[in-house]
C-alpha cells in the first residue's frame, strides 16, 4: 500500500509551492509521489455543472452543494488509489459566508484513510502579505487575527481527523526567507 499525505494548509500560506519543491528532492531521491490537489476535483465537476466560473467562487456557493462537490472530489482521488505513494493538496477547513466548513469530514476520510496529514502555516502577517501579492487569485481580504483564528481552527480540526483515523498531524513552518527549511521537513515526512 502507498502513502496518503493530506497536506493542508489556510489559502495563501504556501503549501503548493512547499509541495513543489519537496517533489523535486523526492525525485532527486527516487522517491516517487503522485500529487492531486483536492479544490482541482472539486472545481471540474463545478465547472461542468456551471455552478463557479473559478475556483474561488466555490468556497461561496451553498454548503450542500459544496458537501456534494467534496464527496465527489473524495471518491475520484480513492479510485486513483492503488499502490502508489499520493499527496492530496488540500484543507483542514474551509471558511465559507456561514462559517468554517471542515474540509476532511468523516465521508471524505473513510474514503482517504490518510497516514498522515501536514499542516503548512506560518505567522498571518505573512500570510497577508502573500495574498497581497498574488494577482492570480480572487483571496479573501482578512486581518491578521481572522487568518491566525483559521489557522487555530484547523489545528482543532485536525485533532478530530486523527481521532477517527490514527494518522499523524505534522506541523511544517513555511516562513519567509525559509523556505528550504519548510521543503526539508515535508520531505523528512514524506521520505
Ligand atoms: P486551493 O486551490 O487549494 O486554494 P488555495 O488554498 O488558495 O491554495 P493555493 O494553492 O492557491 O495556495 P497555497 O497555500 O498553496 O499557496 P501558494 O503555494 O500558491 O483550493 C481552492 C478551493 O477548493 C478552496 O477555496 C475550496 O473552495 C475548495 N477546496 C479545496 N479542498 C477542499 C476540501 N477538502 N473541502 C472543501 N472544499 C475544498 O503560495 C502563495 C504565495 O505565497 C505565492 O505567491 C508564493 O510564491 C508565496 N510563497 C510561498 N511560500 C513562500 C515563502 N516561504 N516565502 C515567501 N513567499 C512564499
Amino acid at each position: 500500500m502507498g502513502k496518503k499525505v493530506v497536506v493542508t494548509g489556510v489559502p495563501g500560506v504556501g503549501k503548493t509551492t512547499v509541495i513543489n519543491g519537496a517533489m523535486e528532492k523526492l525525485a532527486a531521491e527516487g522517491v516517487e509521489y503522485k500529487t492531486v490537489n483536492f479544490g482541482t476535483f472539486m472545481f471540474e465537476v463545478a465547472k461542468k455543472e456551471n455552478l463557479a466560473a473559478d475556483r474561488d467562487e466555490m468556497r461561496k456557493l451553498e454548503k450542500d452543494v459544496q458537501k456534494r462537490l467534496q464527496q465527489a472530489a473524495a471518491s475520484g482521488i480513492a479510485a486513483m488509489g492503488g499502490d502508489a505513494n499520493i499527496i492530496i493538496d488540500t484543507h483542514s477547513s474551509v471558511k465559507t459566508p456561514t462559517g468554517f466548513l471542515a474540509g476532511l469530514p468523516e465521508w471524505v476520510l473513510r474514503e482517504l484513510m490518510p497516514d498522515i496529514v501536514v499542516l503548512v502555516e506560518t505567522d498571518p502577517d505573512q500570510i497577508l502579505m502573500r495574498r497581497l501579492g498574488d494577482a492570480s487569485r480572487a483571496r479573501d481580504m482578512e486581518g491578521f487575527r481572522s487568518i491566525a483564528e483559521h489557522q487555530e481552527f484547523n489545528r482543532a480540526v485536525s485533532a478530530a481527523y486523527a481521532m477517527y483515523t490514527g494518522c499523524t498531524i505534522k506541523i511544517v513552518r513555511n516562513e519567509n526567507f525559509l523556505l528550504e527549511q519548510g521543503i526539508d521537513d515535508l520531505v523528512s515526512v514524506l521520505r
